[in-house]
């Protein structure tokens, strides 16, 4: 019987089923949700996307807050590398944008103003003279109708948001839709699709702020290494604006273009960190915008994480966290201090319907706006 198995034979195939069974039985579901709370009657629900290898990101669908991301380290350690708030209240009356989708403009619109087709529209001056993430009630502070399901076999979070003819002083009904999936490969990918009734501006984003270290760790980002695939900024003036130059960063503290910790040249004397209070500043991505092309590679020596960014965008704005300053207490407890997270946001420049020299945020009907970002995870 030279196909029969005796006992002893059998013994191991049945063990390791046994465990994968097991295994299997303890493993997460692709997609879970739980209610976080209520945003004026409005109920606010938390998903959680989780994927075979236990990466998970936790999102809301009020404002697409991604409000944890579970990233293993060297060692298959997970840790939550993103800031977040503890509530609803506290993401919508102190939150410095943790993890949302700002919008309709990510970042400054000088004065409050634009002009579209011989008519100029008035916004709100809610960040000093200037506008700043779409105004006093941006798309981080609207809860959108989300729909949750494995696509491709990736769990998936669609996100959809219809806002006003005018809303926060924008014309257009515009119908934005944002797709999040915790791919197979460990990526937290980022489609973006709008379309609008009337010529509007537009530029959507996700406003993460990750520390790769882990958000609950204490540390400041100055020892991640960063790379950016830019060869150029845009430089600001005293009020965060552009002044519409391009400039190479070739021989300032902008250049990464070769990987240097965030921190190795935050103090350096330049006009451009003084104005900005450290980086808070635009790069321009190189190579063709439309295409997904690499953007960033962040790297977390001592827990070996890393992220690579890609995006189809202009530009990227690099903040790290200089308006933290230890007094805003966030989600477990945890006290952000000055510089603990960084910001890798893809988007068109900042003020660009006021910058003719900018590659344009216009979008008119019939047109149909769209982005990919992907922030991928793996470790060395
Ligand atoms: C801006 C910063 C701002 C931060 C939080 C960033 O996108 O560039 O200037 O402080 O968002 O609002």
């Amino acid at each position: 019987m030279p196909y029969a198995m005796g006992m002893n034979a059998r013994l191991p195939i049945l063990t390791s089923t046994l465990l994968l069974t097991m295994a299997l039985s303890h493993a997460a579901d692709p997609i879970s949700q739980k209610p976080f709370g209520e945003l004026n009657g409005q109920a606010v629900t938390a998903y959680t996307l989780t994927n075979a290898h236990g990466m998970s990101a936790e999102i809301l669908d009020l404002g697409g807050i991604v409000r944890r991301l579970h990233v293993a380290d060297k060692d298959g350690k997970m840790a939550d590398i993103v800031l977040g708030c503890k509530d609803v209240d506290s993401y919508i009356n102190d939150s410095p944008y943790f993890g949302c989708i700002t919008g309709r403009y990510a970042n400054r619109i000088a004065n409050g103003k634009f002009t579209l087709d011989e008519k100029t529209y008035t916004l709100a001056t809610n960040n000093d003279p200037n506008h700043l993430h779409g105004g006093n009630v941006g798309f981080n502070k609207k809860v959108w109708k989300a729909e949750a399901a494995v696509k491709d076999g990736d769990p998936t979070l669609t996100l959809t948001y219809v806002s006003p003819d005018g809303e926060e002083g924008y014309p257009g009904e515009l119908t934005s839709v944002v797709t999040y999936s915790v791919t197979k490969d460990n990526a937290l990918k980022i489609t973006y699709k709008a379309t609008t009734d009337k010529p509007t501006v537009l530029n959507l984003t996700h406003h993460g702020y990750f520390n790769l270290a882990g958000h609950d760790s204490g540390k400041t980002i100055l020892d991640h290494d960063l790379q950016l695939h830019c060869d150029a900024f845009t430089p600001t003036d005293a009020t965060a604006i552009p002044t519409g130059e391009i400039r190479k960063v070739a021989g300032t503290p902008f250049d990464f273009t070769k990987p240097h910790a965030i921190g190795a040249r935050v103090d350096a004397e330049n006009q451009q960190l003084t104005y900005g209070k450290g980086y808070d500043h635009n790069f321009v991505i190189n190579g063709e915008a439309g295409t997904l092309r690499p953007v960033a590679r962040v790297v977390h020596a001592p827990s070996g994480r890393v992220m690579e960014m890609q995006s189809d965008d202009h530009g990227v704005q690099l903040y790290i966290g200089n308006f933290l300053d230890g007094s805003f207490e966030g989600k477990d407890g945890v006290t952000y201090q000055h510089r603990q997270g960084f910001c890798l946001e893809c988007q068109r420049h900042p003020d660009t319907p006021n910058q003719a020299s900018f590659p344009s945020a216009v979008l008119r009907p019939g047109e149909t706006y769209t982005k990919t970002t992907v922030y991928q995870f793996s470790t060395q």
